[in-house]
């Protein structure tokens, strides 16, 4: 155990009864998802929400995602559709979020969506992550358990590195399977609108739901903030697209021919081990010795490489002024919460 750093405990049934306590008790926990590891509180309490916005230093509210159990949890907090239920049916539990309407008598904290009269919610598949839902019986508000602007995290210790004693407690679930967030869906407007890719394929949606407007296409306010360019930022500069490595750059290959590089996302060039891997081996070249930048292997676009190199071109975009979502400023304060237009990259 870290001195002074969070309690990162086996995700025994112990552990989970005791991070279900903490979470019933206004705490903030973080947990395995088969995405990212959350940061997670208790969606009914906005003092538990606030809390979740100061232990990441978020410089502005951004509205979170509320995990349930199920769909029958999500129907008491949004209003469900058969669209809904559809893409439940077939991805829950799973990496898809859908933002729907919230429901006037659902209780949750106003803060978890930062104002807006939307709710994004999500079934996760882990065990870990199911067990602790039903454990404290509530919703449970969840980003990614980073610090602002930082990379998601993929393991505890990750999360205890960037989060420290910020988290009463961390349950320790070992590396997540999918390794990139969920995908973000808003079914709250006319056409369905795909506002992250993420763990499903766009390619997968069509199917159920037609034909996906890009968001913020009806010349409307970007609707999800987190969207934002360098959300998903090392510290040292990226280079996209590289088939080798300059002088002081670490190399992070991408299927065959990239046997010198640093790392490799999937030496057989396989979309879901890169996902897996992405965040976890960013993280390791942006603090290994001796390199000042970071280079990355092309990767295909298609699948999850859509989703990958989303978080990619977000990474290698010099920060400017208008993208301050990864302030590493003071924590936002707890304030009415607003969603300020900005323009999407
Ligand atoms: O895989 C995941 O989704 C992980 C795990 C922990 O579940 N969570 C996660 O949460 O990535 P976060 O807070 O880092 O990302 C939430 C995303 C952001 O892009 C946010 O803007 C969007 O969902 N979002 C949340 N509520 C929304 C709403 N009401 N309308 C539009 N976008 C929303
Ligand atoms: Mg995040």
């Amino acid at each position: 155990m870290i001195p002074d750093g969070p309690r990162i405990a086996p995700a025994d049934a112990a552990a989970i009864t005791d991070a279900a306590a903490l979470l019933r008790s206004g705490q903030l926990v973080a947990f395995p998802t088969e995405t990212v590891y959350g940061l997670g509180a208790d969606a009914g309490s906005e003092a538990a929400v606030a809390a979740i916005f100061e232990a990441k230093g978020r410089p502005r509210f951004n509205p979170l995602i509320v995990h349930v159990p199920d769909i029958e949890a999500a129907a008491r907090l949004i209003q469900v559709d058969e669209r809904a239920r559809a893409l439940a049916e077939r991805f829950w539990p799973g990496p898809l979020t859908l933002v729907l309407p919230r429901r006037a008598d659902s209780r949750l904290s106003l803060l978890v969506s930062a104002g807006l009269d939307t709710v994004a919610v999500r079934a996760p598949d882990h065990p870990v992550a199911r067990a602790l839902l039903e454990a404290c019986g509530l919703p449970v508000a969840a980003p990614s358990a980073n610090a602002s602007g930082r990379i998601s995290p993929t393991t505890a210790a990750d999360v205890a590195m960037d989060l420290g004693d910020r988290v009463a407690m961390v349950l320790d679930g070992g590396p997540c399977r999918v390794g990139i967030e969920s995908t973000v869906l808003d079914l709250s407007g006319p056409r369905p609108a795909l506002l992250r890719p993420g763990g499903v394929p766009e390619e997968a949606l069509i199917p159920l739901v037609g034909p996906l407007a890009a968001s913020g296409a009806d010349g409307g306010p970007v609707r999800s903030p987190g969207m934002l360019r360098r959300h998903y930022a090392p510290a040292r500069p990226l280079r996209l697209n590289a088939l080798s490595a300059q002088p002081g750059e670490a190399l992070l290959g991408f299927g065959p021919g990239f046997e010198g590089a640093a790392l490799t996302l999937s030496p057989t060039g396989d979309l879901i081990e890169a996902a897996a891997n992405l965040f976890a081996m960013l993280r390791a070249l942006d603090r290994a010795p001796g390199y000042r930048a970071l280079a990355i292997a092309p990767i295909p676009a298609r699948g999850l490489g859509c989703a990958i190199n989303d978080r990619l071109r977000r990474a290698a975009t010099p920060e400017t002024e208008d993208d301050d979502w990864n302030d590493r400023g003071p924590a936002a304060p707890c304030v009415l919460p607003s969603i300020e237009e900005e323009p999407e990259s």
